[in-house]
């Protein structure tokens, strides 16, 4: 089967300040459809960077990107993008946020029913109900997290990238929000790539690892995790296996979780 996603050798530099970062380098790898993919790797080391060139916000330097077998030129609005920030709009409501991209150009048109019927149901997914004319200034952290994954599912993109979703919640919340990430996206066939510092994280919801290097960013390692699904977040790191995994991924992380912090 056709990857949805293929990177050829994707390299990127940004100039900052009159100097070069060069944050990827020769990154090679395929995404395979319907897969749940983690990607962890130091801060700094390109993680958010080849997201936003997966959605096309960005162009790589060399290399090319191909999206269901085509070269990917502009924005690539077959996916959904949680990014890193929280970017809900402050003066629109719940509803209004999650209805936001329903309105962007080339969506099917629904009908006024439709799309309340839509939201709604999202919401419900999300556990929102009864936010709908909240303000995201007047929601907790992990509301508006799960208002922006309400938003990122509203249009039933093909694919969802996530950066970092639940990097700034505690760990309860955490975990509870990831188990409502597995239930919401178990079974649907959908891509995700889910970006994440937490390497317990990682392997409890992913079906491969990829980890990158320090900046510039390459491939260190991938691992596929053959743990049973529906996985059980709360329960999967005691399970066997999960520990010789964590070993594995950590000795590829470890030295560039050293040396490698952003300054
Ligand atoms: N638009 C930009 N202009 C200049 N430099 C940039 C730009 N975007 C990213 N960089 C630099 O490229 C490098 C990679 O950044 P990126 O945000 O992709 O890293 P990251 O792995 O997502 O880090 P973190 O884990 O901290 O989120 C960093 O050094 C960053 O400062
Ligand atoms: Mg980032």
């Amino acid at each position: 089967m056709t990857p949805i996603v293929e990177y050829r050798d994707l390299s990127k530099v940004f100039y900052k300040d009159n100097k070069q970062v060069h944050a990827l380098a020769h990154v090679t790898a395929e995404v395979a459809e319907g897969e749940l993919l983690a990607i962890v790797g130091p801060s700094g080391c390109g993680k958010s960077t080849l997201l936003n060139l997966s959605a096309g916000l960005m162009k790589p330097g060399t290399g090319e990107i191909r999206y269901r077998g085509k070269p990917l030129n502009g924005v690539n609005t077959q996916v959904s993008y949680i990014t890193q920030r929280d970017n809900l709009l402050p003066w629109r409501t719940v509803e209004d946020n999650v209805a936001l991209p329903l309105s962007l150009g080339d969506r099917p048109r629904l009908t006024k029913q439709e799309r309340r019927e839509r939201i709604s149901h999202h919401l419900e997914v999300v556990g929102l109900t009864g936010f709908e004319k909240h303000y995201p200034g007047e929601l907790s952290g992990g509301m508006r997290k799960r208002a922006q994954l309400a938003r990122s599912l509203v249009y039933e993109p093909d694919m969802l990238l996530m950066d970092e979703p639940f990097g700034a919640l505690d760990a309860q919340l955490k975990l509870v929000l990831q188990a409502e990430l597995l239930r919401t996206w178990e079974g649907t066939g959908k891509t995700l790539m889910f970006v994440t510092h937490d390497l317990t994280e990682a392997i409890s919801i992913a079906d491969r690892v990829i980890v990158m290097s320090t900046r510039p960013g390459r491939i260190k390692a991938v691992e596929r995790i053959d743990l049973p699904r529906p996985r059980d977040v709360f329960s999967i790191r005691f399970a066997p296996g999960f520990g010789d995994y964590f070993d594995r991924l950590w000795s590829a992380l470890r030295d560039d979780i050293r040396q490698g912090q952003e300054v």
